[in-house]
């Protein structure tokens, strides 16, 4: 009998804060847990009610779609309900979803839509005479808001469609902020000290329930239509994919990325597809949907619930986990920097276990207004680091405080001691001891990389062998092993050939050429682009060191950020010590060749954006400035080539917009020769 009163207390509680967070998000906005979570609440509630169904209730959760409209928008009554979807979390679950219709219509034999899950905000579109006369949220899946001039924002929803459409219709879609759109929204949010919107959905669909239209008017919202509602005065097509055809000609926005499939194995690759490049995708996309395409067989089959039978959303792996932030720790990067970074409760994000995120700096950490014993949503995209989206305040613990990291370091470096600075305009904290142990690793390591030096067989593990058997303490001193070279091989673990190799690499680099030297310095703010302006401008290391700040800033795009960090390296004794060191040992870096302009890539602008296989990007960015071509961060008007490597990020959608030509890793290779 207990048992039975506690399993009534579990699907109570599980009720009250699924309905907590169904207002979360629909009405507030602002949900505290992410989908992931949310999806398995509701499969526990509804594993519950199955099993113990004198237990179900007529308003749980699992009985109803969304929230409750809010009535300052006035309500809509859904003339046909707006439905759900089911879920298939794993290939077993759209197998028995497959297995499920084949039993119910005797046969297996079905042509399937597929389409993407879009994340934003689902809505219905009212058309009369032609006219679009109402837009309405889904709300409980029978009354919505009526949002009607807010939709009308929306360049991609016609507001009038052709004579030869239906007298009366609706169609049904998906509302969304496109991923640059939401960035950029947030950025302008950032820079006006309002709270930041979690995700895109949010964004759109907080875009899209404001009461005053001119506000939604400045967001750039996007639709794409994904079925057809009633049609009254007109036949309409017998498939799903006819209609959306159908749809299409009558001028409204459907999702190229749409297709008709004719087994459930092209399903499963399509899924599999999209799983892989949904990075690409220039909106959000959680999973995929697969309907059944004749209209008779979505009778046939019909819903359960609020479900139908004949659709069913195959999820992609969560991207996003709430977790608790430990601590907020900090690491000391080579420049010096105090780089913040959280300690996270271990938690899995779509099959990784995630412990670290990144945090950039004071003000980003004060402006999410993250505290140690938060806990916190995280997302993690492709390769990329994990990152803070924010705190959930409701599960804040007492006595938390506003993160300060002078109080957490005693205003110390934490690891040499040095009294840390925070130069006056800059958001970082450095540590300005050139000597501190944490940098004269990171500088040797960052000396020795590809793009620097290229002294293969130095890099993090080998650098931190040399400071601590002593042979070397900065990275001058790499050209003075070759006379330690017993020493080096009596160290445990080091083959002969191996310590052979990379003298003869320390030897090679003596040629680099000037632009690398000057990137191998670690100089704060100047990185491969800013190393190339200089040596190109100055043609020698000694004009570089005895410039002046107006010289330096007479060159073009180079400011007083760059040209006071340039000043203050070279007046640094310690650094005067470590080059003249250097320039002993005959290191001779390379001006870059007079005629340069008639080398194959001169005058091409190139970016790069996601991963490359076969080469670094700094290898690449470096070939690509030795054949007289440059290499720049950011998509502008002048780009020539957007090379587009595995998983790329927004400036993918940049070039699309700005129509520059994109090229892959192999097309680059071929014309690097
Ligand atoms: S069809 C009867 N197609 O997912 C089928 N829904 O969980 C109803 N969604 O409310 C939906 N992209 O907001 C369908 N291509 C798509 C979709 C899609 C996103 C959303 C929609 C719906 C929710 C269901």
């Amino acid at each position: 009998m207990t048992d039975l009163n506690e399993i009534k207390n579990k699907i109570e509680n599980l009720r009250d804060e699924i309905n907590r967070h169904n207002h979360l998000y629909h009405v507030l906005d602002s949900p505290e847990i992410s989908d992931a979570e949310y999806d398995e609440l509701m499969h526990q509630l509804k594993q519950l009610e199955e099993k113990y169904p004198r237990f179900l209730a007529k308003d749980s959760p699992t009985q109803r779609v969304g929230a409750t409209p809010v009535e300052a928008f006035g309500i809509v009554e859904h003339p046909q309900p707006l439905l759900s979807l089911g879920n298939a979390f794993s290939e077993e679950e759209l197998i028995a979803w497959y297995n499920r219709i084949s039993k119910l219509t005797g046969s297996s034999d079905f042509r399937f839509v597929c389409e993407h899950k879009i994340d934003g905000l689902a809505v219905a579109l009212t058309y009369v005479n032609g006219n679009l006369t109402v837009g309405a949220t889904r709300g409980d899946g029978f009354r919505g808001e009526n949002i009607t001039q807010n939709l009308r924002t929306i360049r991609s929803i016609p507001l009038s469609v052709s004579k030869k459409a239906p007298l009366r219709f609706e169609v049904r879609g998906e509302v969304f902020l496109p991923k640059a759109g939401f960035d950029s929204l947030n950025k302008e949010r950032a820079k006006e000290g309002l709270p930041l919107f979690a995700n895109p959905r949010n964004a759109a669909a907080g875009s899209v329930r404001q009461l005053d239209p001119r506000i939604t008017a400045t967001r750039p919202l996007d639709i794409y239509i994904y079925m057809m509602g009633y049609a009254e005065g007109e036949e309409t097509p017998l498939s799903h994919w006819e209609a959306m055809e159908y749809i299409k000609s009558l001028g409204f926005k459907v999702n190229p990325n749409n297709k008709r499939l004719d087994s459930i194995e092209k399903v499963k690759e399509y899924y599999s597809t999209w799983l892989k490049e949904r990075e690409r995708l220039p909106y959000e996309a959680d999973g995929i949907v697969v309907k059944i395409d004749k209209i008779g067989i979505q009778e046939q089959l019909g819903n359960i619930g609020h479900e139908p039978r004949w659709a069913v959303a195959y999820k992609f792996p969560a991207v996003q986990a709430t977790t608790v932030l430990k601590e907020i720790e900090i690491s000391v990067g080579r420049t010096g920097t105090m780089n913040p970074y959280a300690i996270l409760e271990p938690v899995s994000v779509g099959g990784v276990t995630i412990k670290h995120a990144a945090l950039h700096n004071e003000d980003d950490i004060r402006r999410k207004d993250i505290r140690e014993g938060d806990t916190v949503i995280i997302q993690r995209a492709g390769d990329v680091i994990p990152q803070i989206i924010g705190p959930v305040i409701s599960k804040r613990p007492k006595l938390t405080s506003e993160f300060d990291l002078i109080k957490k370091l005693n205003g110390k470096c934490p690891n040499c001691g040095a009294d840390i600075i925070k130069p006056e305009g800059e958001v970082m904290y450095y540590c300005p001891n050139a000597a501190c142990p944490a940098q004269r690793q990171q500088r040797i390591e960052h000396f020795a990389s590809r793009g620097a030096m290229d002294i293969r067989g130095i890099g993090e593990k080998m650098s931190i062998i040399l400071l601590n058997e002593g042979l070397v303490s900065d990275f001058a001193d790499l050209y003075y092993l070759r006379g330690k070279r017993n020493e080096i091989i009596s160290i445990e673990g080091m083959a002969d050939k191996s310590v052979d190799n990379m003298l003869a690499a320390i030897e090679k680099s003596k040629k680099r050429p000037l632009a690398r030297v000057i990137y191998a310095l670690g100089i704060r703010h100047v990185g491969g682009e800013t190393a190339e302006l200089l040596a190109k401008n100055f043609r020698s290391f000694e004009r570089l060191r005895d410039a002046g700040k107006e010289e330096l800033m007479s060159i073009d795009t180079i400011g007083p950020r760059i040209a006071d960090s340039i000043i203050a390296f070279f007046e640094n004794q310690e650094n005067r010590k470590i080059i003249d060191k250097q320039k002993e040992a005959e290191v001779i870096p390379q001006p870059i060749e007079a005629g340069g302009e008639n080398l194959q890539l001169a005058g091409s602008e190139f970016v790069i954006t996601g991963r490359l296989s076969s080469l670094s990007r700094q290898e690449a960015e470096a070939k690509i400035r030795i054949l007289g071509g440059s290499a720049k961060s950011d998509v502008t008007r002048r780009t020539n080539y957007l090379v587009v490597g595995a998983e790329p990020g927004t400036k993918l959608n940049r070039a699309r917009e700005l129509g520059i030509e994109q090229i892959n890793e192999d097309e680059l290779i071929r014309l690097l020769g």
